[in-house]
């Protein structure tokens, strides 16, 4: 499974990318809101976002329209798409957004299917030619459904019907969010970098770790003590 950051903050991003774990990035007006709100004076727009990122990851990185019809989307898609090849763009499920697709996809732009929350949504947009499909797991888990198991039943329907889509786990909200969108065969998780934090910690490493230091300094202490002889 790859893992790309669902943040548009460019620390977090460097981090991630110094860590070796960033195979792409996914942006949202949202997650862009909160990186303006979060550098304050410094804030910089969405298409300086996206260049910088492009400039620290070699991947993926889906910038989303906010336009609602196809004329619109398009017109839009193709904006966004001109601005680095990285770029892949995130269009909403709906009947607009699925004309948009089909179009778009035909003329080579890679599109990610955001919000989708059924199995037929799902469906719909890797037939309409969408490069990605997006399954939203924390929303579903909030209204009391199994977000995982849309991840599921997608990887398996696309495998099943051998579309060329593939699946980006999102709306992931902690480490066994991710655990599992592996265990269920997501092509790609994308990843808050709290969680990513997250993920590298247990506390029995930590025990490990200690306890490896504390037999290290007694062996080194014992050596020391020796007669000299
Ligand atoms: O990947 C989509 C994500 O940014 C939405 O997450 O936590 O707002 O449901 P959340």
């Amino acid at each position: 499974m790859k893992i790309f950051l669902d943040t548009a903050r460019l620390d977090e991003i460097q981090q991630a990318a110094d860590w070796g774990v960033c195979d792409g990035v996914t942006t949202n007006p949202s997650l862009h809101s909160r990186a303006v709100a979060h550098e304050g004076d410094a804030a910089i727009g969405y298409r300086e976002r996206i260049l910088r990122i492009a400039d620290i990851v070699d991947g993926p990185i889906s910038a989303e329209c906010v336009t609602r019809t196809t004329e619109e989307l398009i017109a839009e898609a193709r904006e966004l798409a001109s601005w680095h090849p990285s770029v892949v763009v995130k269009i909403p499920i709906d009947g607009p957004g699925l004309a948009a697709i089909k179009a778009l996809s035909e003329e080579g732009i890679r599109i990610n299917t955001t919000l989708i929350f059924s199995l037929n949504q799902a469906l719909l947009a890797a037939r309409a030619g969408a490069a990605y499909v997006s399954p939203f797991v924390g929303r579903l888990d909030d209204i009391g459904e199994n977000g995982i198991q849309l991840v599921a039943d997608t990887v398996d329907l696309l495998d099943r019907f051998n579309l060329p889509a593939q699946v980006i786990a999102a709306s992931l909200r902690n480490t066994d969010h991710t655990a599992q969108a592996a265990r269920v065969g997501a092509h790609i998780a994308t990843i808050p970098f709290p969680v990513l934090e997250q993920m590298q910690l247990h506390p029995l490493t930590d025990k490990g770790i200690q306890a490896f230091l504390d037999d290290w300094h007694k062996a080194e202490a014992q050596l020391r003590a020796q007669p000299v002889s």
